[in-house]
């Protein structure tokens, strides 16, 4: 079965032209101004192949084949295929690539939100409020609360989104929230390591042993990730080298939550043990620029964690001009940033990180599956994986332009139409 998308008003496909057939101008090209160095984050050694640089067909068609991306080009070059869709000039885009998000848990903190808003700095703290909210809730109930935020994320156009457990802490709880996660993906982390749980205060220690030892044999099994809070107030510099150390001892990649709350040592523990990603990354030295530069770990940025804290941004043009590869993620969880839309991320990136609209474009897709070492989504090339969003929009910037709006119409993974509708618009209409 294939599907013929047409009349496509900017294709934005993250690959090189397929076939002999240039596919005409690029107007997402490096953007206004020129790329800043290594902002387009190409391949480089080390890097898996997949997605390139940013780059964007206009007056574009796509075809579907089966569960892949089968041909793009240009839509007065296109085949013909089984049935056909127009898309009246929208822009299409590959699905977001969510490489961040905490979805296991029970309760709310709606209120912690409030007080902040007023003036109270955000604590890691918080945390163990969600956590017994979690201790206490059914299988059931977590279950249901997970699967309504898959939803929500297909809904926005996120085809690819990572989940940690973190709110459990015991073996138990943390083995029942990994079994959950992998239930609604394959990018399941194991987050023991988040906060010390009270009933271990007085022993730290014992509790990293925890982590390293029994709940980590639980809960490999069910996880690819394993990841640590490397912050004051959660996991010092050398528990969370050991605990990456245990994890990628049970198969399990590493990956960090690093310089959220302050400047700290956690990017350079996740560059020393070879993590996909650093994660926050809101306070960074020179040296930490550096070091996440010229390694393979990619700086993922969370930037509705500073709009959900009163934090400072973190400036992106920084991580770039170094030349390290940036993603952009949400972070959805019900204590720093209870936002499931990289679409509002995007537009953040955009307006306080300083990004380009291509440079947060490529980062909340290309960049996201950079950090989860996928090469088959975050892209358009052929073979890719048919992940893609289509938006009531001519062309991706609007997801900055427009901030707020709902523009997702219609979203396929896998080549099958997922959530959304076909558009009815008449072609010419869009934007009047
Ligand atoms: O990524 N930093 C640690 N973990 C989460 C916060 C979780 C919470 O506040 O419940 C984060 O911001
Ligand atoms: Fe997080």
């Amino acid at each position: 079965m294939s599907t013929l998308i047409t009349n496509i008003g900017e294709l934005v496909t993250n690959a090189p032209p397929a076939g002999p057939e240039p596919a005409g101008p690029e107007p997402g090209g490096p953007g206004p101004g020129g790329p800043e160095p290594g902002s387009m984050a190409g391949t480089r050694p080390g890097q898996p192949p997949g997605a390139g640089s940013f780059a964007a067909i206009a007056d574009a068609a796509l075809v579907i084949d089966g569960d892949q991306v089968g041909w793009t080009g240009s839509a007065g070059r296109a085949p013909a295929a089984d049935e056909a869709v127009d898309a009246g000039g929208r822009a299409v885009l590959p699905g977001f690539v969510d490489s961040h998000a905490h979805l296991v848990f029970a309760g709310e903190r709606g209120a912690e939100f409030a007080a902040r808003m007023a003036g109270q700095p955000y604590q890691a703290g918080g945390i163990r409020t969600t956590v017994a909210a979690t201790r206490n809730a059914t299988d059931a109930q977590l279950l249901a609360n997970l699967r309504s935020l898959a939803a929500e994320l297909l809904a926005q156009g996120t085809t690819t989104f990572e989940c940690k457990s973190g709110y459990g802490l015991t073996t138990v709880d943390e083995q029942r929230s990994v079994a959950l996660a992998a239930e609604v993906t394959p990018e399941v982390t194991y987050l023991g390591a988040h906060v010390v749980p009270p009933e271990f205060e007085d022993n730290p220690a014992g509790y990293v042993e925890l982590v390293c030892g029994a709940m980590l044999t639980a809960c490999a099994p069910h996880a690819r990730w394993v990841d640590v809070f490397c912050e004051r107030g959660a996991f010092g510099p050398d528990a969370a080298a050991a605990i990456l150390t245990a994890g990628a001892a049970a198969g399990l990649q590493p990956r960090v939550h690093a310089n959220q709350l302050g400047p700290g040592p956690g990017v350079q523990v996740a560059v020393a043990a070879g993590a996909a990603s650093a994660d926050h990354c809101t306070y960074l030295s020179d040296a930490d620029v550096d070091a996440l530069a010229s390694s393979g770990t990619v700086a993922t940025l969370l930037p509705g964690v500073e709009f959900a804290t009163r934090q400072p941004y973190p400036d992106a043009r920084r991580l770039l001009a170094a030349g390290a590869t940036v993603a952009i993620a949400t972070d959805c969880n019900p204590g720093s940033c209870f936002t499931s839309s990289m679409a509002l991320c995007v537009a953040l990136a955009v307006r306080e990180m300083r990004m380009t609209t291509e440079q947060a474009v490529w980062a909340a897709t290309a960049g996201g599956a950079r950090a989860l070492r996928r090469t088959d989504v975050g892209h358009l090339g052929v073979g890719a994986r048919a992940d893609l969003v289509m938006l009531n929009a001519p062309s991706h910037t609007y997801l900055a332009y427009r901030p707020g709006v709902p523009l997702t119409v219609a979203v396929w993974r896998a080549g099958r139409l997922v959530a959304g509708r076909l558009p009815d618009m008449p072609p010419g209409q869009l934007g009047s």
